[in-house]
């Protein structure tokens, strides 16, 4: 099975960013404050599809704080391949803001890499990693240890594996988990409502809402796009209809809703 996914880019707008103000204060802290035995300390955040896992840390890089923090910040969108030649490849580009030469040999690559980053205090974020070999992860991290103290890099996984080979503290992986009910609940509101077909102050609409919200576990993802499907809708009967027939199909998979979805 491919795990495809839309890649990420380290640009996002933090007005759309609803209830993670907590996780973003506790990220900042990692990256900014704790002591670590070696120079370069690695930050697992882990959690499943669709909690903002990408969207967090973007808000943590794009932090002006963060920004003047670091001599050197970048981000690298890893996704299903954890090809070590590529992930170098990308870490130059994103430095450089020029993808190095096709036909260099990996010795090549590394001493780019080295060059650009050793001795320096550096952020790296490498997104949406779902490697767990530990060879192949120690391959890269080698090439990385050369920044100085107070370097980080930050992962994101889905998988607690993967993080705990990427740092094998378990109480330093970051586990992101669903919104509170009232961050949930302003999520929704904000894009049910947004086409403005139904009064968000009706309480028949306000109360089919809530009922659907309850199944949505929290994820923003999965909010995001019920609240959009609702936000086309109309009338009472089609948002009692979607709650009673589409959302009763989704429910009844659980653990796969984000699948379900997609579907
Ligand atoms: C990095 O710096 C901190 C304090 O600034 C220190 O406690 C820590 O031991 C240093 N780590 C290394 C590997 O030198
Ligand atoms: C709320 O919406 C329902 C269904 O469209 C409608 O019948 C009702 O009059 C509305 N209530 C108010 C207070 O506007």
């Amino acid at each position: 099975m491919t795990k495809k996914r839309q890649e990420t880019h380290s640009f996002e707008r933090e007005d759309e960013i609803i209830g993670r103000d907590d996780d973003k204060a506790a990220l900042l802290k990692l990256v900014l404050e704790s002591q670590s035995e070696e120079n370069v300390y690695i930050i697992p955040i882990v959690g499943f599809g669709g909690l903002g896992k990408t969207a967090l840390v973007l808000l943590v890089y794009n932090d002006e704080m963060v920004k003047s923090h670091f001599e050197l910040t970048m981000f690298v969108c890893v996704s299903n391949v954890f090809d070590v030649k590529l992930i170098v490849a990308n870490i130059i580009k994103s430095v450089t803001n020029q993808a190095p030469d096709q036909n260099l040999e990996m010795d090549q690559l590394q001493k780019q890499l080295r060059d650009k980053i050793d001795g320096k205090k550096y952020l790296l974020i490498l997104d949406d990693i779902w490697n767990e070999d530990p060879e192949q992860w120690s391959r890269l991290k080698k090439l990385l240890m050369g920044g100085t103290n107070g370097s980080r890099i930050i992962v994101t996984t889905r998988s607690l594996k993967v993080a705990k080979i990427t740092n094998k503290c378990e109480s330093h992986v970051l586990k992101l988990k669903g919104l509170s009910d009232d961050d949930a609940w302003s999520l929704f509101k904000k894009i049910a409502f947004e086409q403005r077909y139904v009064d968000s102050t009706n309480s028949t609409f306000v109360e089919v809402g809530k009922q659907i919200l309850k199944r949505c576990g929290g994820v923003p993802l999965v909010i995001k796009t019920i609240a959009s499907t609702l936000s086309l809708k109309e009338t009472e009967n089609e948002w009692h209809s979607f709650k009673e027939y589409e959302l009763a199909k989704i429910s009844q998979i659980e653990g796969d809703i984000l699948h379900t979805l997609e579907l």
